[in-house]
């Protein structure tokens, strides 16, 4: 993966830059040295090259050797133009540090880093030892010069001359070329036109392309036989080989450019190789004898040149390929790796993930198993909770009857005038257990209030004459200890929309709490207002009394919440409940209060009755309110009991209760003014009811067999026991239970616990009414519109019965054995119903309705008397005279003489 991403060692590599100061270019051999540079620079990637032309121009040379050297090259190669000018600067470049290679021409001194090109001296004097055997010794030389300022063009010359030396062969002439195949030609063709020039055998150019030009000019002067010997021997169509193949030259000497050699020792010195200083190059003479194979050698080295070329440049080409290869593989594989990578992370972070994922499944589950626990825990605790809310409603039933057990005895002692001397204990004991018997109903309220089983029954009342009976339970107490007590009112006509019961409560308690805490001389203040802005009516209870802390007033309406005067007597439910109640109106209550000047509790009611629902609303009948605390704290004094001993057992009573201690004390109370039935069970209540016909029961509701409702039904729809007035006495408390009740014909309803007194006092109500009915009935008699559709059965067993009475008027037969036949009563149930409801036996009333007709008849016909008696069923009208007058008090002839008279 490393050597995937590495750069590869030719970027590893440190560059060179070398600068090539070149003195001329424009020749072959030039091109050739520049070639074979190129060649060899394509095998060490790490060399770039920058070639600069000096254009045979010794001046420009310098100034472009400087400015190679500023652009920061870290080799210089020269190939001086001329020696002496060019020397000073290579010196002083080479003392200064940068390596320096002169190729081809040298300089003056040997002040650089190496050398590089063919030995000229030698050049030369292989070139004159040549020419000494061509010209066996003995001849004339023409020189052609290359430029005189340059070191192969002096070397060569050297040489030439050394080779001379002790032969007959002479330099006749020289002709400066400079290199140049115009120039030579130019200065030949000017000499060898000019008159009395010295023969010569053979021209040596320095150059091949001086000598090519040389032949030229000799061929275009018709100088023939002359020999043409150059150097450099360049392969190449203009090459000095081709020239010698084409005999344009008779031979050649190798002079080679050293371009690939610079390069390589170029190399060396700036990898720090070992190199050498003085690379000689050798040389060669090309002639008729050796220039074929040289040619093909050098065609064939051409051959492998291009190749090389092709092959670089197909190296080249894979090298791009290579490197775009690379740099895709390069991309490819750190895309890869990115994406390994990535994968390696996803992965990684996937297994976190799907450890985490499991741990929080783990702690969700057990979160949920916890919750599972917790909520079966919380609905056990709940059950239990019920169970106990349960046998606690079911036990403050048990502790209502025990209470009203206690109080009804109590009351009794307390009218009695024995027991005078127990009447502080007395009023101790029923103090007490109203007490109990208030908190009783306040935890069967909140209870109720709970399970939302507290419906508001809201009508209205006038509220001053409400609070003022509710006030008139506490004037006694307010009496005793010096309490201004009263009411004030800016209206005293204020109509409200409220339910007694609940409203009586609050007041109640409200009142209770003021009178607990206030003092001696304080004052207790009911004000009502009305609050036109907020469309309600405030109704304040204020007191003088010891008033509460803040964090007192924070708490008072917690339930249980017992303040630190409140602790003294409260139970902390009254006011709770109050709150509740008061919210359930959708009005509120609040307290302020001063420690030691007093609280004030002021209830906010709405005006109207927009803002109850209509379930929340009853209109018209129901209206009357049952204040049980007025029982309670009815006056201190026990009320004497009028005894009305004309009423005395003549009526009869049935009880049915099937708790005994209570059924026995009311048989036993009862039993004073009434003949008593009892009853402890339903079967024998229905029973004897029917059985004896009482003059009114008395019925536990909540007796355990069946629903009291059920017996109220049966008793009602029986025409035997239709027309008892019924009294259920009852704990339960709510409204819809009266509405029940009363819907179904109870006659009275009585809260337990009862106060005997109220129970007596509804009872004789009762039968005072019955008495009123009969002679209602009797009033109606005879009863001549039978076609009553809605009749109560009273009213339609009346109607039957005179009815029958009626149409068996004129039979005497008809009697007491015909009517219970007829109507499906026994003699004694059609008795006492009779008795009952109209106060008459069977007799008495069909001798009543007989007479009532006689007296009809004696008005409206003119028929003998004897005939009327015979009508209404007399059998004799003596005995009709006897029951006629005894009835009126007047005769039946007497009757229609004072008629005739009117
Ligand atoms: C090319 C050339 C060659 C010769 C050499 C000497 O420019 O003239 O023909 O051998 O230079 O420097």
């Amino acid at each position: 993966m490393a050597t995937l991403f590495s750069c590869g060692p030719e970027e590893d590599a440190k560059q060179y830059k070398i600068g090539f100061s070149q003195c001329v270019s424009n020749d072959a051999w030039r091109k050739a040295m520049h070639d074979e540079m190129y060649r060899e620079l394509s095998f060490y990637p790490d060399l770039s090259l920058e070639i600069r032309d000096a254009q045979g121009n010794s001046a420009t040379q310098i100034q472009q050797i400087k400015e190679l050297v500023a652009s920061g090259i870290d080799l210089l190669i020269v190939s001086p133009n001329e020696s002496s000018p060019i020397t000073p600067i290579i010196e002083e470049i080479f003392q200064n540090g940068l390596p320096v290679i002169v190729v081809d021409r040298k300089t003056s001194s040997n002040l650089y880093s190496a050398y590089v090109g063919g030995n000229n001296y030698e050049v030369g004097y292989t070139a004159g030892q040549y020419i000494r055997n061509v010209l066996n010794g003995k001849g004339n030389i023409l020189e052609i010069w290359g430029l005189r300022g340059s070191s192969p063009a002096v070397e060569r010359h050297r040489g030439l001359l050394n080779a001379f030396q002790g032969s007959d062969i002479n330099i006749v002439t020289e002709i400066n070329g400079q290199w140049e195949k115009d120039t030579a030609k130019n200065q030949l063709s000017e000499h060898l036109l000019k008159e009395n020039i010295p023969e010569f055998d053979l021209i040596f150019g320095h150059n091949d392309v001086m000598a090519i030009g040389a032949h030229e000019i000799c061929n275009s002067l018709n100088i023939n036989n002359k020999k043409f010997l150059g150097v450099d021997a360049l392969p190449g169509p203009y090459g000095g080989i081709q020239a010698v193949t084409d005999d344009v030259l008779d031979a050649t000497f190798f002079y080679p450019t050293g371009g690939d050699k610079s390069i390589e020792v170029a190399h060396k010195i700036l990898t720090g190789d070992f190199f050498e200083k003085e690379n000689i190059l050798q040389t060669a003479v090309v002639d008729s004898s050796n220039v074929r194979i040289i040619k093909q050698q050098t065609d064939k080295i051409i051959d492998q040149q291009d190749n090389i070329i092709r092959q670089r440049d197909r190296i080249n080409i894979q090298m791009e390929i290579y490197k775009n290869q690379r740099t895709f593989l390069f991309v490819f594989g750190l895309t890869l790796l990115i994406a390994i990578i990535s994968l390696i992370y996803i992965f990684k972070s996937l297994r976190d993930k799907q450890e985490i994922n499991e741990e929080l499944k783990n702690k969700n589950k057990e979160v949920s198993e916890q919750k599972d626990k917790v909520l079966e825990l919380s609905q056990k605790a709940e059950k239990a909770t019920q169970q106990k809310f349960e046998f606690f409603t079911n036990i403050s039933h048990e502790f209502r009857t025990p209470l009203t057990l206690i109080q009804a005895p109590v009351e009794d002692l307390l009218k009695n005038k024995e027991a005078a001397p127990f009447k502080p204990d007395l009023l101790l004991i029923r103090k007490n257990s109203m007490r109990l018997l208030r908190l009783v109903n306040q935890l069967m309220d909140l209870r109720k209030l709970d399970s939302s089983k507290m419906f508001v029954k809201a009508a209205e009342h006038e509220i001053i004459p409400f609070l003022e009976e509710i006030m008139s339970s506490f004037k006694k107490l307010a009496m005793q200890n010096g309490i201004t007590f009263k009411l004030i009112a800016d209206d005293r006509n204020i109509k409200l929309w409220f339910d007694p019961m609940m409203l009586d409560k609050v007041m109640f308690n409200l009142l209770s709490n003021a009178f607990k805490f206030t003092h001696e001389k304080g004052s207790i203040i009911i004000k009502v207002e009305q609050n036109a802005l907020a469309n309600e009516v405030l109704i304040k209870v204020e007191d003088t009394g010891e008033g509460m802390s803040k964090e007192s007033v924070k708490h008072i309406f917690d339930r249980f919440y017992q303040g630190e005067n409140f602790s003294q007597s409260g139970s902390g439910l009254g006011l709770a409940l109050s709150k509740d109640l008061i919210e359930l109106h959708h009005g509120y209550i609040k307290v302020e209060s001063q420690p030691g000047e007093g609280t004030n509790f002021t209830v906010h009611l709405k005006n109207g009755k927009a803002h109850f629902n209509s379930s929340e609303i009853i209109e018209g009948e129901f209206q009357q309110y049952f204040s049980e605390e007025s029982i309670s704290f009815e006056d201190f004094e026990p009320v004497p009991i009028v005894e009305d001993s004309t009423d005395s057992k003549e009526n009869t009573i049935l009880v049915i209760e099937d708790e005994k201690p209570i059924r026995d004390y009311l048989c036993k109370q009862l039993g004073k003014y009434f003949n008593i039935i009892q009853a402890e069970n339903i079967e024998t209540g229905i029973g004897k009811a029917l059985d004896q016909v009482p003059d009114l029961i008395t019925i536990d509701l909540m007796l355990q067999q069946k629903n009291g409702f059920d017996i109220v039904k049966a008793l009602k729809n029986d025409i035997r026991t239709s027309h008892i007035p019924i009294i259920v006495i009852t704990a339960k408390k709510g409204i819809e239970e009266r509405i029940k009740g009363i819907k179904l014909g109870i006659d009275d309803y009585i809260t337990k616990p009862f106060s005997f007194e109220l129970v007596l006092e509804r009872i004789k109500m009762l039968l005072a009414n019955r008495q009123k009915l009969r002679e209602h009935y009797i009033h109606e008699l005879p009863v001549e519109n039978t076609a009553q559709t809605k009749q109560s059965p009273d009213k339609k067993f009346v109607s039957n019965f005179t009815s029958l009475v009626e149409k068996n008027i004129s039979n005497s037969q008809f009697g007491v054995n015909e009517i219970c036949q007829e109507m499906g009563l026994s003699r004694g149930q059609l008795y006492r119903k009779l008795k009952s409801l109209l106060g008459y036996s069977v007799n008495d009333y069909i001798n009543k309705v007989r007479l009532k007709k006689a007296k009809h008849l004696l008005l409206t016909e003119n028929s003998p008397i004897a005939d009327i008696a015979f009508q209404v069923g007399f059998t004799t009208s003596a005995y009709f005279s006897t029951a006629f007058k005894n009835h009126f008090g007047i005769t039946p002839s007497e009757f229609r003489d004072q008629q005739h008279q009117n």
